[in-house]
């Protein structure tokens, strides 16, 4: 700009200031409830990044289990650029997710025995979202939900979930249908109980990895990997988190802690896309 010119508009525009009632951010994002719901039960300072990095998780977990329904309904319509984009999308939030675990990571267990007597009972083992989001992976089991038969609505929910064909179970009957021999065993077993592996859907994954790499049903797989793979990384993050904070006491939630969870965290959903490659 010429010394001699003059800026038409020095001011730039500012946000709009004057709003009846509250804001239009305020009825979107509800913010004034999610920051009035941090009520740690300790005088310990750090206590405060732990409930509020458990409570983003929670919202993670919400996101994910919307994300695999999603996938899951599109995958039953055959509608599969719908579902791969959930699949997609459902990567970096994980990624996010799994970011979560920093500030609570490396706690010391002085750190963490400063408010764990506080916490009670309560254990992450009771969230009936991470329950949701375990169901929709495959990963089943009926005495998961016992912990909420206090709360009937949220135990019908759950319930029905568990009965549910998971996001992994769409995607055999999908196989089924694009002409792959998924044995009737494997599809009308008791939806309740966890996904077992099954050598027969081991080789159909086989096969389909063994031809072409740019088929929509790799690209499939390659997705569910994409997912199955940062859920391992969550469950180990957390063992570690764990370890760190509290080595092999027991847990909040009664169980053995540490040695619980490693078995816990052992687990790969989707089984059979890893073991194929084995054969590929
Ligand atoms: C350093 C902090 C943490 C420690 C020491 C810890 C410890 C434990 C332990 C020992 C268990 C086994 C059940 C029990 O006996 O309580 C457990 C389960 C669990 N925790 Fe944490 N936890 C931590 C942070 C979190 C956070 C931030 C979340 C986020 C929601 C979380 C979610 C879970 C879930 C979902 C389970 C059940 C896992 C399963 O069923 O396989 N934990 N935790």
């Amino acid at each position: 700009m010429s010394n001699t010119e003059q800026p038409s508009n020095p001011e730039p525009e500012t946000p709009n200031l004057e709003f009846e009632g509250t804001t239009p951010y305020e009825d979107y994002v509800r913010a004034s409830v999610l920051t009035s719901l941090q009520h740690p039960l300790s005088d310990e300072p750090g206590e405060m990044v732990f409930l509020v990095t458990t409570q983003v998780m929670e919202l993670w977990f919400t996101v994910l289990v919307h994300e695999w329904s999603t996938a899951a309904r599109a995958v039953r319509q055959d509608d599969l650029p719908t579902a791969m984009a959930a699949l997609r999308r459902s990567v970096p939030e994980l990624e996010a997710l799994n970011a979560s675990w920093k500030p609570i990571a490396n706690l010391t267990p002085g750190q963490f025995n400063a408010y764990r007597s506080a916490l009670g009972e309560g254990s992450g083992f009771q969230s009936a979202m991470y329950r949701r989001l375990e169901f929709l992976l495959g990963d089943k089991n009926p005495s998961m939900i016992i912990p909420h038969r206090g709360v009937p609505a949220q135990y019908e929910e759950l319930e029905k979930a568990l009965y549910e064909p998971s996001l992994y179970d769409e995607v055999l009957q999908l196989l089924r249908r694009r002409g792959y021999d998924v044995p009737d065993e494997v599809l009308d077993r008791d939806l309740g109980k966890r996904y077992a592996p099954d050598e027969r859907i081991e080789r159909i994954w086989q096969e389909i990895y063994s031809g072409p790499q740019d088929t929509e049903l790799v690209r499939l797989g390659e997705a569910l990997t994409d997912v199955a793979e940062m859920v391992w990384r969550w469950r180990n993050d957390h063992l570690m988190a764990t370890r760190r904070a509290m080595g092999s006491k027991q847990g909040t939630g009664g169980s053995a802690g540490v040695a619980w969870l490693e078995r816990r965290a052992q687990n790969n959903v989707f089984p059979e896309l890893w073991t194929a490659r084995s054969h590929v």
